[in-house]
């Protein structure tokens, strides 16, 4: 089978857009990234997407009067490129219901908390207000709502006596860089797939042993 043709959607810093370009170098890697658009023309990880010889485009969604005329200028770009995955890597606007629509099941986030909690912005600061001991990061399938849609996969990491927000935010990072490839691999091979409001595996895949933050003895 060919490889399955990905778009990487940012607006910033582009490490998780670099996770998945490295992914992606490995020759048994099932998915080959073939545009990087970003909304923001300063974006760090465009200079990513170039190194790696990746066409990459600027919309910048401040060109268009309504988020559906900018959700239509990406869409015409993706569907121009024939790409098989849309990656949502750090692309820090909102998508229309249309273009949600247009995607849908094709339309991949991540996100820095454990989903359904802590959805939104600020989130490595809120979960550190609230107390909680373990963190971690999600990739889903996108729906209509911020930060929701069928889960693929989690990471967790616990959150350590001391932690500030940036050694919190790194180390949940880390977990991101590891579970984006690992998702989208699963989903291009089929190994893991909608049904209804959740994500199931193949029995293949098989779950990993258990974080308890403070560790029992
Ligand atoms: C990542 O932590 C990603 O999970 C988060 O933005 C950061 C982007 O970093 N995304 C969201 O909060 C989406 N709601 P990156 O540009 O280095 O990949």
């Amino acid at each position: 089978m060919p490889d399955a043709k990905i778009a990487v959607l940012i607006s910033g810093r582009g490490s998780n857009l670099k996770a998945l370009l490295d992914a992606c170098a490995a020759p048994d890697y099932p998915a080959d990234i073939v545009l990087v658009i970003s909304n923001k023309p300063k974006a760090a990880g465009l200079d990513l997407a170039r190194k790696a010889g990746v066409t990459q485009a600027v919309i910048d969604h401040r060109d268009f009067e309504t988020r559906e005329d900018f959700d239509e200028a990406v869409s015409e770009r993706l569907r121009a490129a024939k790409v098989d995955y849309v990656c949502l890597a750090g692309f820090m606007r909102m998508l229309s219901p249309g273009f949600v629509d247009e995607w849908r099941g094709r339309l991949i986030n991540i996100h820095p908390s454990l989903l359904p909690a802590f959805r939104g912005l600020h989130v490595q600061e809120r979960m550190l207000d609230a107390g909680v001991k373990i963190a971690g990061c999600t990739v889903h399938f996108v729906s209509a709502e911020m930060d929701a849609g069928p889960i693929i996969g989690q990471a967790a990491v616990p959150v350590l006596p001391g932690d500030t927000l940036e050694s919190l935010s790194e180390r949940i990072l880390e977990q991101e860089h590891r579970l984006y490839p690992q998702c989208l691999r699963l989903i291009v091979d089929g190994r893991a797939r909608i049904s209804g409001a959740v994500v199931q595996y193949d029995a293949q895949v098989e779950g990993a042993g258990s974080l308890i933050n403070p560790p029992v003895d």
